[in-house]
């Protein structure tokens, strides 16, 4: 939800921001803009539409300077526009800044700037900030600051006093990076709203992500809400929410450059649709009793599990259905009452006694909803838990306990690796929480048998990939659909709302998700020879209910696509368009099916001519509410 860079160094900062920016495009790309301080004066580009056309322009113009900023926007107050994008400048053009997040008091905001004599160019929120910094300067400059009375200080000094006077007055979520023409240094502020120093050698970074940064740097600095950063090319200074300067924790990155690029596939979806098979690997052996046991921090969680009576799991998007498929594998396996919640509704839901464990899932870590209903549940005095793929992130700061997804940068809008990631994550918890708890009655073998069976997923997603031209076959046939269906029971219900989420996020083929016994009760009334249905079949008790739900659907002849395992002959009664995936277990049959159902809704994507990796209206981190 939109991107920021900051840099200062030695050489050009052009093309440092827009390449960094790029790897940010995920998060927004409505418009783009960068302002460049050079010989004390403010430059300020800005561009409709991808960076790609922002770099059109630039390059059409002589502008260079050593510290810059840049931004990369999606929009939530005021509509894609050149006069709407990202950098805002006040009413003397000497300070520019970039935001991600929303303030949420603007309009009070606006109004008494407005009332001052602030003309005001845009209909963003973000605007009013860099007003603001205006009138702090002056009160700085003009002494009517109590802090500069009587001392003589720097500019850079002045600019970064003036936005530790505005932050006060804003309400809501930011990061904010700011520049001033006479100023070598940068401002950045994080509340709520993800923000990173990288460390370079001569050059020092801000990012709303890490993976922008890698190229240049692996030292990457996590800031807390409420800190104020002052930082040039040599050093950086961070004050605290307590107005205390801290020092914060420099983080070694282990993720490689190259993880944050397509590495010859056509698209960032597909390159990690195929690493799923090394991110589950790594993800399994992450959650490993071995290094549990090995790890003081997850020893605790492990005890902690012990007298757990119930469980809540709260997410959005993709991670809401990866919680959904964990419940039913919790529940199967540890008997434990688990609800799945979206993280938009708990935060607003009636205060109900507290859930003893809650589960917060969230790739990115920054997701606003998940957050916010995270803090709801501390507050109600739950156990918190967070699962996520961004070490550092802000989730993990706030959460009691954290376990990783190992999916390495997941850059394409539309989840995929970390998703099954996640999934892995909820089962192997599920049979450690299954082990210390022992409700079930089971032996310990049982349990080695569970944990053997999840070992041999990245084996079965490899023959999956390996047998992709079945699939495309079926996209071709899937492009043409304006409205299809998902039926799945029991496990694979969540994982057909997974599969609808796929091809709407970007194929932008209506689709809806229905537990299959549900169709005849309203949904059938829709099946027509025009509406595709995809069912999902695996080798368990509810197999042949499945099948009487197709039978139900081909009786309307609606055209059927059947995910079934290898063998089952019975789909081929019903249809001849049959994926197939290697018979398993039906508890981890979600996983190979869910990267059918992700190849397809690619493929269909692809052959619809869509932009896969950056689909419109969305955007990969949801920092707002
Ligand atoms: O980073 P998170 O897992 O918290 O993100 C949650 C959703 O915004 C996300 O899963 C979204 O639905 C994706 N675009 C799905 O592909």
């Amino acid at each position: 939800m939109c991107g920021i860079i900051g840099y200062a160094g030695n050489t050009d900062s052009i093309p440092i921001l827009l390449d960094a920016l790029k790897k940010l495009e995920y998060r927004g790309y409505d418009s783009s803009g960068v302002a460049i301080i050079h010989d004390s004066k403010l430059n300020v580009v800005k561009e409709l539409g991808e960076i790609r056309f922002l770099e059109n322009k630039l390059n059409k113009m002589d502008v260079k300077g050593t510290v810059g900023i840049s931004h990369t926007r999606w929009a939530t107050h005021g509509v894609p526009a050149v006069r709407n994008a990202h950098p805002h400048f006040d009413c003397g053009e000497n300070v520019a800044l970039v935001h991600n997040g929303i303030i949420e008091n603007y309009q009070t905001l606006r109004e008494e700037l407005v009332g001052k004599g602030h003309k005001l160019r845009s209909e963003t929120d973000t605007e009013v900030i860099a007003h603001l910094i205006e009138e702090a300067i002056h009160d700085e400059i003009s002494g009517n600051s109590n802090d500069s009375k009587n001392i003589e200080i720097s500019k850079d000094e002045v600019l970064f006093r003036a936005v530790r006077a505005v932050v006060p007055l804003l309400e809501g979520a930011y990061a904010l990076v700011v520049v001033s023409s006479d100023c070598r240094s940068i401002i950045g502020v994080r509340e709520k709203s993800p923000l990173v120093i990288g460390r370079g050698n001569g050059e020092n970074f801000f990012a709303s992500d890490v993976s922008a940064l890698l190229k240049y740097t692996n030292e990457m600095i996590y800031l807390n809400d409420g800190d104020i950063v002052k930082l040039d090319k040599d050093e950086f200074q961070i004050i605290s929410k307590d107005g205390e300067e801290v020092d914060r924790k420099i983080h070694a990155i282990s993720w490689s450059p190259e993880d944050a690029q397509k590495g010859g596939y056509e698209h960032f979806m597909l390159k990690e649709i195929h690493e799923q098979t090394e991110s589950i690997q790594n993800t399994l052996m992450n959650m490993a009793g071995d290094n549990i046991h090995r790890d003081p921090d997850r020893r605790e969680l492990l005890q902690r599990l012990s007298t757990i009576s119930n469980i809540e799991i709260i997410a959005c998007g993709t991670s809401y259905n990866a919680g959904m498929i964990g419940k039913y594998f919790i529940e199967k396996q540890t008997g434990i009452p688990t609800v799945v919640t979206h993280a938009s509704e708990y935060r607003y839901s009636a205060p109900l006694k507290h859930t003893p464990l809650f589960i917060a899932s969230s790739q990115s870590g920054e997701t606003a909803d998940t957050l916010a209903a995270m803090r709801e549940a501390k507050n109600r005095g739950s156990l918190t838990l967070a699962v996520t793929n961004v070490v550092g992130s802000t989730i993990t700061r706030e959460a009691d306990f954290t376990l990783f997804t190992r999916s390495g940068p997941e850059i394409g809008v539309a989840a995929t690796k970390t998703f099954t990631a996640q999934i892995m994550v909820l089962f192997m918890m599920a049979i450690q929480l299954a082990r210390v708890q022992r409700r079930m009655g089971k032996d310990i073998s049982y349990y080695d048998g569970l944990e053997s069976q999840l070992i041999t997923v990245p084996r079965l997603i490899k023959r999956v990939l390996s047998n992709i031209d079945s699939i495309q076959e079926v996209a071709e046939f899937l492009a043409t659909a304006h409205t299809t269906f998902y039926i799945g029971r029991n496990i694979n219900y969540p994982t057909a709302e997974e599969g609808a989420l796929k091809i709407k996020e970007i194929s932008y083929i209506h689709a809806e998700a229905y537990p299959a016994g549900e169709l005849k009760h309203g949904p059938l009334a829709l099946l027509s020879p025009e509406t595709p249905v995809i069912a999902l079949i695996s080798d368990d008790h509810v197999r042949e209910k499945v099948y009487s739900n197709v039978g139900e659907v081909c009786a309307r002849s609606a055209p059927v696509i059947i995910i079934a395992p290898e063998g089952d002959e019975m789909a081929f009664k019903y249809t001849d368009r049959v994926l197939t995936y290697p018979p398993c277990p039906p508890e981890i049959s979600p996983l190979p099916i869910s990267v059918i159902l992700q190849l397809l809704a690619y493929y269909t994507a692809k052959v619809r001519g869509c932009p896969i990796d950056k689909p419109r209206n969305l955007a990969k981190s949801v920092t707002v509410e």
